[in-house]
């Protein structure tokens, strides 16, 4: 006679835990049930959508996967990361794989790092009417309307350090009833500064000089020679950094400096 094994209490429970805090969301329309835990982009995954586009770092970080949500019976369309947000039941779902905004073509090296030089490539920053949509649209929190609003003083600096946080998931412009391309003004301020405002670093004008004197072309040599064992020892006695170090931590041994 066969007898069915009976399932182990804890288990049964957790199963029922896990069935218990399953949520209805609907992706395109089609309804799914997914654990409550879950962020938009694994949940979709678990819907069984294989992601190819609108993801990339799945850390907040690299703006691919901004996402468009709306609950029954609200008017208001949410938005936000589909890494960073987590599933709230019905929520109805969909992904702005891309963004089309306007963008203009420039070479830095000779484009005026003056406050005129935004106005002159997206003249459409004049028509922003102020609505806030942006900065409340805005997944990283920054003040998308009061970088606006610089852009159209001309205070290139102000624009730089106030959208450093843009991850370019382009949620902004797709909410902006003046068709502004925020982002686009933003990173544009970024370069100019970066370029032709920011103080020159040391350090760095120190490594190239360097690099274009061959400093290093001797140690590099002698790593090419060596075979990948050999690569390996050398590589896992490095001396490592420590967390905490200041920047002017150099390591004992300094054959590899070119010293
Ligand atoms: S959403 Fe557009 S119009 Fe509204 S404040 Fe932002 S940039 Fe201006
Ligand atoms: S400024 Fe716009 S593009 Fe940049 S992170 Fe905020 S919403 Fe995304
Ligand atoms: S996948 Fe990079 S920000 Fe979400």
């Amino acid at each position: 006679m066969s007898k069915t094994a009976s399932k182990p209490k804890k288990a049964v429970a957790k199963a029922k835990d896990a069935e218990a805090s399953l949520v209805p969301i609907f992706v395109m329309g089609k309804r799914y049930e997914v654990p409550a835990s879950l962020t938009i982009q694994k949940a979709l995954e678990y819907a069984g959508y294989q992601l190819v586009r609108g993801c990339g770092c799945r850390g907040g970080i690299c703006g691919a996967c901004g996402t468009v949500y709306r609950f029954p019976g609200s008017y208001r369309i949410e938005v936000g990361l589909a890494c960073q947000t987590v599933v709230q039941p019905e929520m109805y779902i969909a992904q702005l794989p891309f963004f089309p905004g306007n963008k203009a073509v420039y070479d830095i090296e000779t484009l005026p790092a003056v406050g005129g030089t935004i106005a002159a490539l997206y003249p459409e920053v004049f028509k922003c009417v102020g609505c806030g949509t942006c900065t409340r649209s805005c997944p990283m929190d920054i003040d998308v309307m009061g970088y606006i609003s610089k852009a159209i003083q001309g205070d290139l600096t102000a624009v730089a350090q106030s959208s450093f946080d843009c991850v370019m998931c382009g949620l902004c412009a797709a909410r902006c009833p003046a068709e502004e391309v925020q982002y686009n003004i933003g990173i544009l301020a970024r370069r100019l500064y970066a370029r032709h405002l920011a103080p020159k670093a040391k350090h760095l004008a120190e490594a190239v000089k360097n690099v274009e004197g061959k400093k290093f072309d001797k140690a590099l040599q002698e790593l090419k020679k060596k075979d990948l064992e050999a690569l390996k020892k050398i590589y896992k006695s490095l001396e490592i950094e420590p967390d905490m170090a200041d920047e002017s931590w150099t390591p004992t041994d300094k054959s590899f400096l070119g010293e």
